[in-house]
């Protein structure tokens, strides 16, 4: 199939005030949780990507019904759920189809859950288990999709996750409010809370200490009003460009910096980045401010812990900002990267070796001895956007133009990243390939 590619060339000077498109977790479940709620939930600064439009989709084939203002603006007129006319398509998106599962096994209804090849090979049985656990008539090949869930009678349970995972325990919540009785999640780590703040702001009974969520079912689900701040881990990329590129001053505002979300910005400070957060406000019940990023010279790290969680999805980016940095970098306990979208250690290491990089992979991560100059190359995207946008950004600092296949997945969680990037003076410019 053709797709377009990134043509991506050196550069020096990075430099400019810009946003990035809203918060994905945040966008997937405004629309979920506004399909649910009776009234109407108005949602400003969604973010139109190909996974969350995934999710628009499946609230619409669920028979709610969605004003569409603009691209990023929209009216939700929720309440009631409705079956669905066939399997509902849920594409790339792990968050989607996991969130939505837990919200089905609720309904008196059956419904498919499927998606592209990529989200058939994504593991299911993270949430198949917990969900049975409640009483859900969930089945899978293999624990995979397409997951067919028929009605059943669901009831309350104490969870103790295995991993910390944000979609495990939104999946598990959201089925909690259409059980009986209370439903408990344990969480090994703190995994962003997006769904206890939008419930809690939607008036539902939930309290958390920060490791044990408790959600009692009260019925009560009113509809929001929300803006969407922009997306960390969009963000990630354009930060750590500004870093990476000599002579940059980059400033990004109205930025989410939510604490389960901000470890990106802990590490690179750790690593000599010169970064400067101010917070500005509140946005849809989440901290939102500015960053300013100046080029720095980097130095190695070692993160493992209670940070992976809250930057599960800047490792791939992250392993850029290591392989400029001097010293050695040792990643570990991350080994929910090799479940993600692709296996971003494998794939990362494998691609950006094109580059001339030297990166050992470990079961659980990475050491990256830097700094190390990358030189030119073409690689692949993999149908991976943090993968495509983090291979982009390494383009920046190469020997010559590199060309990136794969661009089109990047507008998964970040449309106009090439766009976003040449307004701040980058080249990185989406083309054609035949
Ligand atoms: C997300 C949770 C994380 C993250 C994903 C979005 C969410 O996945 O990687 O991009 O919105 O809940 P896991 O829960 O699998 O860690």
């Amino acid at each position: 199939m053709a797709n377009d590619c990134f043509k991506v060339k050196p550069t020096k000077g990075l430099s400019g005030k810009t946003t990035v498109p809203g918060d994905k977790s945040i966008s997937h479940r405004a629309v979920m949780f506004g399909a649910l709620a009776k009234g109407d939930t108005k949602v400003r600064g969604w973010l139109a990507a190909g996974d969350t439009e995934a999710s628009l989709a499946t609230i619409q084939a669920l028979g709610v019904e969605v004003e569409r203002h603009s691209k990023n603006e929209l009216t939700i007129h929720g309440g009631e759920l409705k079956p669905p006319k066939g399997n509902i398509n849920l594409v790339n998106a792990g968050t989607g189809i996991r969130l939505i599962a837990g919200i089905m096994c609720g309904q008196p209804f059956e419904s498919v859950l499927d998606g592209s090849e990529q989200l058939r090979r994504r593991p299911m049985k993270r949430i198949i288990t917990p969900l049975q656990m409640m009483g859900a008539d969930i089945t899978a090949i293999n624990d995979r999709a397409p997951l067919t869930i028929r009605p059943a009678q669901m009831h309350g349970i104490k969870y103790d996750m295995p991993v910390a995972s944000a979609q495990v325990k939104s999946a598990v919540l959201l089925a909690g409010l259409f059980a009986k009785g209370a439903t408990a999640v344990i969480q090994p780590g703190p995994a962003r809370d997006h769904t206890e703040r939008m419930l809690t702001a939607m008036g539902v009974d939930i309290s958390s200490d920060g490791t044990t969520i408790v959600l009692k079912p009260n019925g009560a689900l009113k509809p929001m009003d929300l803006t969407v701040p922009g997306d960390i881990s969009s963000a990630a990329f354009v930060i750590v460009a500004g870093l990476i590129v000599p002579d940059s001053d980059i400033t990004l505002t109205g930025v989410n910096l939510n604490s389960t979300r901000t470890g990106i910005l802990e590490v690179l400070k750790a690593m000599g980045a010169d970064i400067t957060v101010t917070e500005t406000g509140l946005e849809a019940g989440e901290p939102v401010g500015e960053i300013r990023v100046r080029h720095s010279v980097l130095k190695a790290t070692e993160v493992g812990g209670k940070v992976v969680v809250e930057m599960i999805d800047e490792f791939p980016i992250l392993m850029v900002a290591a392989l400029l940095a001097e010293g050695q970098t040792v990643v570990r306990d991350a080994q929910e990267l090799r479940v993600k979208e692709t296996d971003r250690i494998s794939v990362m290491a494998g691609e950006l070796a094109k580059m001339g990089a030297k990166i050992t992979e470990t079961p659980d991560g990475f050491i990256i001895d830097g700094p190390q100059q990358l030189k030119a190359a073409t690689v692949e995207g993999h149908d991976d956007h943090r993968v495509s946008m983090s291979l982009s950004v390494a383009g920046l600092v190469a020997t010559g133009d590199s060309t990136v296949m794969d661009a089109r997945c990047a507008s998964d969680s970040f449309p106009g990243f090439a766009e976003t990037m040449t307004g701040l003076n980058a080249h990185i410019v989406v083309e054609a390939v035949q």
